[in-house]
């Protein structure tokens, strides 16, 4: 496959987790290129992952193939309108800034590249993560392709429409708080049963792992699975009731429905 240079703005949480998923999965740390704000960041990021890692965006942009834009959504306009110039005419600028549209990204470049929206979320640090592409107009397919490349390093990826993005935000960018506040929870139940702290954090998360690998494995329905687990009078279908009763389908249904809403507003003007 031809070589390809990257250039990865902003080396904070998600910058380091695109990066980090790329090297493992082969791309050379030479083909990349990053950058931070700080001497600090600048210096720990470039020891921490091998990678060159600079102050000056439009330096670092110069021979780039494509930009991956992963600074702080109030940050974004200013950096894409500073790379659009030195980066490459064909080169394609991606933002996974929350709330950020492609609008707003052509705007910030006078449309002087191809723009795509995506949404990552942070088990990509680890592989595991799911990333949602939404090219604007005129993004080819070589454009798209090459995006997807960097994203399938880091898990599952989707090309959806922009329509969709706010409500990816608060599913799968947002979801993993959510579940990690269930494990602990799953946990504290059995802790005050007596089970050691330890065990039960890993047996909770173990058992949500191999939940949720099972609707992937299996394609079936969720209700139809947790249909097999519950004997009639037994305790999976007390527990099921105990969950009912604290409202737990709408309560988890809202904090999606919530976050999407709150993802909306994020790339609105503040007044
Ligand atoms: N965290 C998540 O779960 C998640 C999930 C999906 C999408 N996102 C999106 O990912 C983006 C980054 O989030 P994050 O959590 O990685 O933030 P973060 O840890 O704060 O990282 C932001 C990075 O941007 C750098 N930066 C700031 N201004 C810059 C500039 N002008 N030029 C170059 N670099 C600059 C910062 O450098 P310094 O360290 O030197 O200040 C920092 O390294 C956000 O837009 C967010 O909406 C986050």
């Amino acid at each position: 496959m031809k070589p390809v240079r990257i250039a990865i703005i902003g080396a904070g949480t998600m910058g380091r987790a695109v990066a980090q998923g790329m090297i493992d999965s082969g791309f050379p740390a030479s083909s990349l290129v990053m950058t931070a704000k700080s001497e600090d960041t600048c210096a720990s990021a470039s020891s921490d992952l091998g990678v060159e890692v600079l102050r000056e965006n439009p330096l670092a942009v110069r021979d780039a193939d494509i930009a991956v834009v992963c600074v702080k959504p109030k940050d974004v306009a200013k950096v894409v309108s500073e790379i659009s110039a030195p980066l490459k005419e064909e080169a394609p600028i991606v933002s996974i800034a929350a709330g950020i549209t492609n609008s707003v990204l052509t705007e910030a470049c006078q449309a002087q590249h191809a723009v795509i929206r995506a949404m990552p979320n942070t088990p990509c640090a680890i592989h595991k993560g799911i990333t949602v592409l939404s090219p604007s107009e005129g993004v080819t397919s070589s454009q798209l392709e090459l995006s997807l490349r960097i994203f399938d390093c880091l898990g599952r990826t989707y090309v959806l429409d922009e329509q969709h993005m706010d409500t990816v935000t608060g599913l799968s960018a947002s979801g993993p708080a959510f579940i990690f506040v269930m494990i602990e929870s799953l946990a504290d139940g059995a802790v005050a049963r007596g089970l050691p702290r330890q065990i039960a954090i890993e047996m909770a998360a173990q058992m949500v792992f191999g939940a949720a690998s099972m609707v992937l494995a299996t394609g079936r329905h969720p209700a139809a699975l947790k249909d097999d687990v519950t004997t009639p009078a037994g305790c999976t279908i007390a527990g099921l009731l105990a969950l009912e009763d604290g409202r737990i389908r709408s309560v988890i249904s809202r904090a999606i429905e919530i976050a999407s809403q709150r993802a909306s507003e994020l790339g609105e003007p503040k007044v």
